[in-house]
Protein backbone atom coordinates (compact mmCIF):
# COMPACT_ATOMS: atom_id res chain seq x y z
CA UNK A 1 0.00 0.00 0.00
CA UNK A 2 1.57 3.51 -0.87
CA UNK A 3 1.44 5.89 1.54
CA UNK A 4 1.43 8.98 -0.29
CA UNK A 5 -1.37 11.41 -0.15
CA UNK A 6 -1.10 11.54 -4.28
CA UNK A 7 -1.36 8.07 -4.32
CA UNK A 8 -3.94 6.99 -7.50
CA UNK A 9 -4.51 11.24 -7.82
CA UNK A 10 -4.45 12.34 -11.35
CA UNK A 11 -2.56 15.62 -11.91
CA UNK A 12 -1.97 18.07 -14.84
CA UNK A 13 1.32 18.94 -15.92
CA UNK A 14 1.52 22.38 -18.20
CA UNK A 15 4.98 22.53 -19.33
CA UNK A 16 5.42 18.36 -17.95
CA UNK A 17 7.75 17.84 -20.62
CA UNK A 18 11.08 19.22 -19.89
CA UNK A 19 13.06 20.80 -16.64
CA UNK A 20 10.97 21.78 -13.43
CA UNK A 21 7.96 20.10 -14.97
CA UNK A 22 9.29 16.49 -16.17
CA UNK A 23 10.93 16.03 -12.69
CA UNK A 24 7.19 16.93 -11.23
CA UNK A 25 5.60 14.40 -13.37
CA UNK A 26 8.62 11.49 -12.73
CA UNK A 27 8.58 12.04 -8.72
CA UNK A 28 4.24 12.30 -8.80
CA UNK A 29 4.36 8.97 -10.77
CA UNK A 30 6.72 7.95 -8.14
CA UNK A 31 4.29 8.71 -5.30
CA UNK A 32 1.53 6.86 -7.27
CA UNK A 33 -0.36 9.56 -9.09
CA UNK A 34 -0.98 9.68 -12.78
CA UNK A 35 0.04 12.70 -15.02
CA UNK A 36 -1.32 14.24 -17.85
CA UNK A 37 1.17 16.63 -20.09
CA UNK A 38 0.86 19.62 -21.92
CA UNK A 39 3.25 21.33 -24.02
CA UNK A 40 3.95 22.52 -27.59
CA UNK A 41 6.91 20.45 -29.17
CA UNK A 42 4.53 17.13 -29.92
CA UNK A 43 7.54 15.15 -30.78
CA UNK A 44 9.32 15.71 -27.59
CA UNK A 45 6.03 15.09 -25.75
CA UNK A 46 5.56 11.79 -27.25
CA UNK A 47 9.11 11.08 -26.15
CA UNK A 48 8.71 12.19 -22.67
CA UNK A 49 5.42 9.87 -22.37
CA UNK A 50 7.39 7.06 -23.25
CA UNK A 51 9.85 7.46 -20.94
CA UNK A 52 7.64 8.23 -18.52
CA UNK A 53 5.65 4.94 -18.78
CA UNK A 54 1.86 3.77 -18.48
CA UNK A 55 0.92 6.32 -15.92
CA UNK A 56 1.30 9.29 -18.70
CA UNK A 57 -0.49 10.54 -21.13
CA UNK A 58 -0.36 13.77 -22.74
CA UNK A 59 -1.75 16.40 -25.45
CA UNK A 60 -0.41 19.61 -27.23
CA UNK A 61 -1.08 22.97 -25.84
CA UNK A 62 0.15 26.36 -26.75
CA UNK A 63 -0.65 27.77 -22.67
CA UNK A 64 -1.47 31.60 -24.38
CA UNK A 65 -3.89 30.73 -26.83
CA UNK A 66 -7.64 29.93 -25.30
CA UNK A 67 -8.81 27.54 -28.37
CA UNK A 68 -6.05 25.41 -27.69
CA UNK A 69 -6.14 25.40 -23.79
CA UNK A 70 -9.70 25.07 -24.27
CA UNK A 71 -8.89 21.99 -26.57
CA UNK A 72 -6.70 20.19 -23.98
CA UNK A 73 -9.17 20.34 -21.30
CA UNK A 74 -11.83 19.10 -23.51
CA UNK A 75 -9.38 15.65 -23.57
CA UNK A 76 -9.37 14.95 -19.80
CA UNK A 77 -12.45 13.53 -17.72
CA UNK A 78 -11.61 14.09 -14.14
CA UNK A 79 -8.13 15.69 -12.85
CA UNK A 80 -7.39 16.31 -8.93
CA UNK A 81 -4.46 19.11 -9.47
CA UNK A 82 -3.19 21.37 -11.54
CA UNK A 83 0.43 22.29 -11.78
CA UNK A 84 1.54 24.82 -14.45
CA UNK A 85 5.33 25.82 -15.47
CA UNK A 86 4.70 26.68 -19.22
CA UNK A 87 5.44 30.32 -19.60
CA UNK A 88 7.67 32.38 -22.36
CA UNK A 89 10.11 35.10 -21.32
CA UNK A 90 11.05 37.75 -23.78
CA UNK A 91 13.38 40.38 -22.04
CA UNK A 92 13.08 43.51 -23.53
CA UNK A 93 13.44 47.01 -22.47
CA UNK A 94 10.36 48.76 -21.88
CA UNK A 95 11.06 51.94 -24.21
CA UNK A 96 12.98 49.50 -26.55
CA UNK A 97 10.98 46.36 -27.04
CA UNK A 98 7.60 46.18 -28.82
CA UNK A 99 4.80 46.32 -27.27
CA UNK A 100 4.38 42.38 -29.12
CA UNK A 101 7.60 40.90 -27.12
CA UNK A 102 6.44 42.85 -24.22
CA UNK A 103 3.43 41.00 -23.77
CA UNK A 104 4.90 37.76 -24.70
CA UNK A 105 5.07 36.74 -20.73
CA UNK A 106 1.99 38.24 -19.96
CA UNK A 107 0.17 36.80 -23.06
CA UNK A 108 1.52 33.25 -21.45
CA UNK A 109 2.79 33.57 -17.54
CA UNK A 110 -0.21 35.19 -16.31
CA UNK A 111 -3.43 35.28 -18.99
CA UNK A 112 -2.39 31.54 -19.92
CA UNK A 113 -3.00 30.59 -15.95
CA UNK A 114 -5.74 32.26 -16.22
CA UNK A 115 -6.96 30.61 -19.28
CA UNK A 116 -6.06 27.18 -17.10
CA UNK A 117 -7.43 27.62 -13.72
CA UNK A 118 -10.65 28.62 -15.90
CA UNK A 119 -11.02 25.86 -17.92
CA UNK A 120 -9.53 22.96 -15.17
CA UNK A 121 -11.39 24.18 -12.08
CA UNK A 122 -14.71 22.73 -13.29
CA UNK A 123 -12.94 19.33 -13.50
CA UNK A 124 -11.41 19.40 -10.09
CA UNK A 125 -12.61 17.94 -6.81
CA UNK A 126 -12.78 19.72 -3.61
CA UNK A 127 -9.68 17.95 -2.46
CA UNK A 128 -8.05 19.25 -5.59
CA UNK A 129 -5.12 22.18 -5.85
CA UNK A 130 -3.18 24.61 -8.32
CA UNK A 131 0.45 25.20 -8.34
CA UNK A 132 2.03 28.19 -10.82
CA UNK A 133 5.20 28.80 -11.55
CA UNK A 134 6.80 32.37 -11.10
CA UNK A 135 10.69 33.46 -10.35
CA UNK A 136 13.37 34.85 -8.64
CA UNK A 137 13.23 37.91 -11.03
CA UNK A 138 10.11 39.29 -9.66
CA UNK A 139 12.51 39.88 -6.23
CA UNK A 140 15.34 41.14 -8.19
CA UNK A 141 14.59 42.63 -10.98
CA UNK A 142 16.96 43.50 -14.05
CA UNK A 143 16.80 45.85 -16.65
CA UNK A 144 14.90 44.30 -19.63
CA UNK A 145 13.36 41.90 -17.55
CA UNK A 146 10.77 44.32 -16.14
CA UNK A 147 7.71 42.66 -18.15
CA UNK A 148 8.99 39.37 -17.02
CA UNK A 149 9.44 40.36 -12.94
CA UNK A 150 5.66 41.80 -13.51
CA UNK A 151 3.94 38.74 -15.42
CA UNK A 152 6.17 36.63 -12.18
CA UNK A 153 4.61 39.30 -9.36
CA UNK A 154 1.24 38.97 -11.28
CA UNK A 155 0.78 35.09 -11.03
CA UNK A 156 1.88 35.72 -7.02
CA UNK A 157 -1.36 37.88 -6.56
CA UNK A 158 -3.52 35.62 -8.53
CA UNK A 159 -3.09 33.32 -6.35
CA UNK A 160 -3.68 35.40 -3.35
CA UNK A 161 -6.26 37.21 -4.71
CA UNK A 162 -7.94 33.30 -5.93
CA UNK A 163 -8.34 31.31 -2.25
CA UNK A 164 -11.79 32.77 -1.70
CA UNK A 165 -13.61 31.90 -4.82
CA UNK A 166 -11.78 28.48 -5.10
CA UNK A 167 -11.75 27.46 -1.54
CA UNK A 168 -11.78 24.67 -0.56
CA UNK A 169 -9.66 24.06 -3.36
CA UNK A 170 -6.13 25.51 -3.02
CA UNK A 171 -3.63 27.74 -4.94
CA UNK A 172 0.00 28.46 -4.28
CA UNK A 173 2.85 29.63 -6.18
CA UNK A 174 6.82 28.06 -6.69
CA UNK A 175 9.12 30.91 -7.32
CA UNK A 176 12.08 29.15 -8.17
CA UNK A 177 15.38 30.65 -8.00
CA UNK A 178 18.21 29.59 -10.40
CA UNK A 179 17.26 25.94 -11.45
CA UNK A 180 19.65 23.56 -13.70
CA UNK A 181 17.17 22.84 -16.51
CA UNK A 182 17.26 22.93 -20.81
CA UNK A 183 16.23 26.23 -20.12
CA UNK A 184 18.80 28.04 -17.86
CA UNK A 185 21.27 26.04 -20.48
CA UNK A 186 20.19 27.25 -23.36
CA UNK A 187 20.71 30.76 -22.27
CA UNK A 188 24.28 29.67 -20.11
CA UNK A 189 26.93 27.35 -21.36
CA UNK A 190 28.44 25.29 -18.55
CA UNK A 191 31.15 27.48 -17.68
CA UNK A 192 28.64 30.23 -16.79
CA UNK A 193 26.45 27.99 -15.10
CA UNK A 194 29.26 26.78 -13.03
CA UNK A 195 30.15 30.04 -12.04
CA UNK A 196 26.84 31.12 -11.55
CA UNK A 197 26.74 28.20 -8.83
CA UNK A 198 29.61 29.36 -7.39
CA UNK A 199 28.06 32.83 -7.10
CA UNK A 200 25.18 30.93 -4.56
CA UNK A 201 24.88 31.23 -0.93
CA UNK A 202 24.96 27.27 -1.45
CA UNK A 203 27.31 27.66 -3.94
CA UNK A 204 25.17 25.19 -6.33
CA UNK A 205 22.06 25.47 -8.87
CA UNK A 206 18.59 24.48 -7.96
CA UNK A 207 17.35 21.03 -9.82
CA UNK A 208 14.01 19.69 -10.98
CA UNK A 209 13.93 17.18 -8.22
CA UNK A 210 14.03 20.51 -5.40
CA UNK A 211 11.41 21.95 -7.95
CA UNK A 212 9.00 18.94 -8.14
CA UNK A 213 9.53 18.13 -4.23
CA UNK A 214 8.15 21.52 -3.21
CA UNK A 215 5.52 20.99 -5.89
CA UNK A 216 4.23 17.92 -4.51
CA UNK A 217 4.13 19.54 -0.96
CA UNK A 218 2.18 22.35 -2.25
CA UNK A 219 -0.37 19.75 -3.99
CA UNK A 220 -0.85 17.51 -0.69
CA UNK A 221 -0.29 19.82 2.21
CA UNK A 222 -3.53 20.29 3.00
CA UNK A 223 -3.18 23.72 4.63
CA UNK A 224 -0.87 25.65 2.40
CA UNK A 225 -3.12 28.17 0.32
CA UNK A 226 -2.58 31.66 -1.32
CA UNK A 227 1.27 31.07 -0.49
CA UNK A 228 4.30 31.41 -2.76
CA UNK A 229 7.05 28.87 -2.00
CA UNK A 230 10.37 30.72 -2.62
CA UNK A 231 12.99 28.06 -3.76
CA UNK A 232 16.19 30.19 -4.49
CA UNK A 233 18.58 28.06 -1.76
CA UNK A 234 18.29 31.89 -0.21
CA UNK A 235 20.25 33.66 -3.35
CA UNK A 236 16.92 36.09 -3.00
CA UNK A 237 18.23 37.03 0.12
CA UNK A 238 21.69 37.01 -0.31
N1 LIG B 1 14.99 27.15 -14.79
C1 LIG B 1 15.08 28.24 -14.08
O1 LIG B 1 16.17 28.65 -13.65
C2 LIG B 1 13.84 29.04 -13.75
C3 LIG B 1 13.94 30.07 -12.81
C4 LIG B 1 12.80 30.81 -12.51
C5 LIG B 1 11.61 30.54 -13.14
N2 LIG B 1 11.55 29.52 -14.05
C6 LIG B 1 10.27 29.27 -14.69
O2 LIG B 1 9.92 27.92 -14.49
C7 LIG B 1 9.14 27.46 -15.60
C8 LIG B 1 9.72 26.15 -16.12
O3 LIG B 1 11.05 26.38 -16.51
P1 LIG B 1 11.99 25.19 -16.97
O4 LIG B 1 13.36 25.59 -16.58
O5 LIG B 1 11.42 23.89 -16.53
O6 LIG B 1 11.87 25.33 -18.57
P2 LIG B 1 11.96 24.21 -19.73
O7 LIG B 1 12.92 23.15 -19.37
O8 LIG B 1 12.19 25.00 -20.97
O9 LIG B 1 10.48 23.57 -19.76
C9 LIG B 1 9.40 24.36 -20.14
C10 LIG B 1 8.21 23.45 -20.40
O10 LIG B 1 7.07 24.26 -20.74
C11 LIG B 1 6.63 23.95 -22.06
N3 LIG B 1 6.19 25.21 -22.67
C12 LIG B 1 6.95 26.32 -22.88
N4 LIG B 1 6.21 27.28 -23.46
C13 LIG B 1 4.96 26.76 -23.63
C14 LIG B 1 3.76 27.27 -24.18
N5 LIG B 1 3.69 28.51 -24.69
N6 LIG B 1 2.66 26.47 -24.19
C15 LIG B 1 2.73 25.23 -23.69
N7 LIG B 1 3.84 24.68 -23.16
C16 LIG B 1 4.95 25.45 -23.13
C17 LIG B 1 7.85 23.34 -22.73
O11 LIG B 1 7.51 22.48 -23.81
P3 LIG B 1 7.43 23.05 -25.33
O12 LIG B 1 8.65 23.89 -25.54
O13 LIG B 1 7.34 21.83 -26.17
O14 LIG B 1 6.19 23.87 -25.37
C18 LIG B 1 8.41 22.52 -21.57
O15 LIG B 1 7.64 21.35 -21.36
C19 LIG B 1 9.13 28.60 -16.62
O16 LIG B 1 7.93 29.32 -16.46
C20 LIG B 1 10.33 29.44 -16.19
O17 LIG B 1 10.19 30.79 -16.59
C21 LIG B 1 12.62 28.77 -14.37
Amino acid sequence: MHASALNGQMIVILGGSSGLGLATARLAIQEGARVYIGARNAEQLAQVLVDLGPNAAGATLEIGEEASVNAFFKGIDHMDHLVITAANNAPARLLEGSLEQLRISMDSRFWGAVMAIRAAVPLMPEHGSIVMTSGMVSLRPRPAMSVVAAAASAVESLARSLVSELAPRRINVINPGPMHTPLLSSVLDDAALQKLATQLPLGKLGTGEDYAQAALFALSNAYLNGSTIHLNGGAAWA
